[in-house]
């Protein structure tokens, strides 16, 4: 895999393209195993975990042909049940094809997502949902062992700790489209890439009301067939290469974006000094003195993603003055800290907050990315600090960014990939 070597400096600036969103090609693949017919994606993504979750269906009897950023999936053998441990390892977001794989097929083995860099990924919620529908669940050596010759409707309330869950929301949508009779879901996250698996489920056959509230109707059983379906834009690809312009102090247009997506972000761009536009199918930043020094929360959609709060972590650490950073979704995602520190950010975490103290300058080393948001931090924190960051860990960066150092390059970042010696 390599590095990228970066030579700070240079703000970024020009126009460049997002692709579709990963969060939302990951869902829609794994629903196309409800579909007796054909699925046609556009906007999917060339990802790592594209790659893994085409394995996995391919080993499901899913054939699927990608050609740029289209797919075709076809159900050529629906037979098999068991998606197994050595894809599901690679990539948590395999765990959606439960529901559909349940709902479809009547049973399923599904591996145990392991745990990860940004913490404990429990699936309590995805079980409960798929319980409430009539499924028998049980957890065995590692793997989900389900049983569902019929599912029926069902009210249940899929409120976690923390708020919803965007994958349970997933696999349970997914499930009760061929449940009989009205499945009523309260706290149903309403992220768009959530919203976008809707559609493409109602694209398909599926009656579903309530998408993007917390609170959806589904009636079962559908009867589906194919479909093609464009998915959406990728919001924290859009974001992560606006914060690349924010922490440059460069002028960056992003495109074929969907501003209102993005939701607080951009608010919080203004906050910290910067010059916002939008238009109805892109963004752009501009300005360049020193970031103001804010407080950052993550929390669920519409407010900032926890998947973006390491790039803000990156900006903040050359703010002028302090900020605090939290993460109501994902508490202990601080991995990168410990990296930042060692460009020179001034961060401490205390009692789960982490207290960023601007500073002048970073200065550039050699870091590695524990998960890809962060490592997507690390390459903003490379590109403000003086001299050279290489940035070790890229299968994370790969597996969520797609050539992310190309379109950087793109915008006059000095950045390269260094294959493996
Ligand atoms: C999705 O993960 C995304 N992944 C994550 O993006 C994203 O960070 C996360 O949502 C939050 O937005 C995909 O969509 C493939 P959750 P997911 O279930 O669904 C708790 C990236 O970088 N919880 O919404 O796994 C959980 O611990 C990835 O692209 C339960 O308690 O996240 C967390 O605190 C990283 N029980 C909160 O809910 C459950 O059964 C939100 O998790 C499930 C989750």
């Amino acid at each position: 895999m390599g590095h990228l070597e970066i030579l700070g400096g240079p703000a970024l600036s020009g126009t460049v393209r997002v692709g579709g969103a990963k969060n939302a090609a990951l869902p829609i693949m794994a629903a196309a195993l409800l579909a007796p017919q054909p699925v046609e994606l556009r906007g999917v993504p060339r990802l790592g975990d594209v790659d893994t979750l085409s394995r996995l269906l391919e080993s499901l009897g899913v054939r699927v042909s990608r050609q740029d950023d289209r797919a075709r999936l076809e159900t050529v053998d629906p037979t098999p049940v068991k998606a197994d441990y050595e894809l599901v390892r690679r990539m948590r977001a395999s765990f959606c094809v439960l529901g559909p794989l349940l709902a479809r097929r009547g049973s399923a083995v599904v591996a145990l997502p392991g745990g990860c860099a940004i913490g404990d990924r429990p699936v309590d919620l995805h079980l409960s949902g798929l319980r409430a529908l009539g499924a028998e669940l049980t957890t065995e050596h590692g793997y989900v062992v389900a049983r569902a010759p019929r599912l029926v409707g069902a009210t249940m309330d899929l409120t976690g700790p923390r708020g919803p869950s965007v994958t349970a929301t997933a696999n349970v949508m997914s499930a009760a489209v061929l449940a009989e009779g009205l499945t009523t879901v309260a706290g149903a996250a309403v992220e768009p890439e959530v919203v976008d698996l809707g559609r493409f489920l109602v694209a398909l056959g599926a009656k579903i009301e309530g998408l993007g509230t917390p609170t959806l109707r589904i009636h079962g059983p559908a009867t589906l067939g194919g479909a093609a379906h464009a998915i959406i834009p990728d919001r924290i690809e859009a974001a992560t290469l606006l914060l690349a312009a924010a922490i440059t102090g460069g002028d960056v247009r992003v495109e074929g974006v969907r501003p209102e997506h993005l939701g607080k972000v951009l608010a919080v761009l203004k906050a910290i000094g910067r010059r916002v536009e939008t238009g109805s199918n892109w963004a752009r930043v501009r300005g360049g003195d020193r970031p103001k020094a804010i407080d950052v929360t993550a929390r669920p959609y519409p407010g900032v993603p926890s998947d973006l709060q390491a790039q803000w972590m990156a900006v903040l650490s050359l703010a002028d003055g302090r900020g605090v950073v939290r993460d109501m979704v994902f508490p202990g995602r601080f991995m990168h800290v410990a990296e930042l520190k060692r460009l020179g950010a001034r961060i401490e975490v205390v009692n789960g907050a982490a207290h960023v103290t601007g500073v002048e300058r970073l200065g550039g080393a050699d870091v590695a990315a524990t998960d890809l948001r962060a490592g997507a931090a690390l390459a903003l924190a490379g590109l403000a600090a003086h001299g050279r960051t290489n940035v070790f860990g890229l299968e994370h960066l790969d597996r969520g960014y797609e050539r992310l150092d190309e379109k950087l390059a793109a915008l006059g970042a000095r950045v390269r990939r260094v294959p493996l010696a």
